[in-house]
């Protein structure tokens, strides 16, 4: 299923289960999958209803690891989607005994979408967890890096420190995604 399809499909029933609101937009989410085509594996921090989840999953060759500690339903689940490349956890992404921790391995090629939490404090530290597992090669994606919350406080002193190469994706001023890569 596609955006679309899977949008009307929802608004036709049972609608209030899902908020379309917290969901990366159908434009986003083609941005994203061209960058993260060639990447077997995706760490995701922020499932909500799965949608973007689902979505990476069709163009990821491996799994999509996908945290959230707030349980709700499933978009794979009403509408019986696909999900044998989803693994979900109910759990913060940066949780030190159940978080990406656990799952991540240094010398694999991924990919990653940072779309939790948007407070300084929290962005900051999903990086603080996956950057000793980073290596060049690796990709990590920042939703909402020009709008809420302390994503953009947050990107803005890390491309200060010289050690990262960050690259403009999508320049929505409400949103905005960055790619950030290390040098
Ligand atoms: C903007 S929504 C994610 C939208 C989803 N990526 C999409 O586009 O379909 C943010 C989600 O982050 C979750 N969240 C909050 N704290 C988190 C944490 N520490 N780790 C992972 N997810 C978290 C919230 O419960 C919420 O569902």
């Amino acid at each position: 299923m596609n955006y679309a399809e899977i949008r009307e499909a929802l608004t036709k029933d049972h609608s209030s289960k899902f908020k379309f609101e917290r969901w990366i937009i159908e434009e986003e989410a083609n941005i994203i999958c061209n960058e993260i085509k060639d990447y077997p594996t995706l760490y995701e921090s922020g499932t909500a209803n799965g949608f973007s989840s689902y979505y990476f999953s069709r163009v990821i060759s491996g799994l999509v690891h996908t945290f959230d500690p707030v349980n709700r339903p499933k978009i794979w689940d009403f509408l019986e989607l696909d999900r044998s490349r989803i693994k979900y956890y109910d759990t913060p992404f940066g949780a030190s005994a159940n978080g990406v921790m656990t799952v991540l391995k240094k010398n694999d090629l991924k990919a990653f979408f940072i779309d939790g939490d948007h407070a300084y404090e929290n962005v900051s530290r999903d990086w603080i967890v996956i950057r000793p597992f980073l290596t060049s090669k690796d990709i990590v994606i920042f939703h909402d890096a020009l709008g809420v919350g302390g994503v953009k406080k947050f990107l803005g002193e890390l491309e200060n420190t010289g050690t990262v190469e960050i690259r403009l994706l999508s320049d929505n001023p409400r949103r905005g995604i960055v790619t950030v890569k290390l040098k």
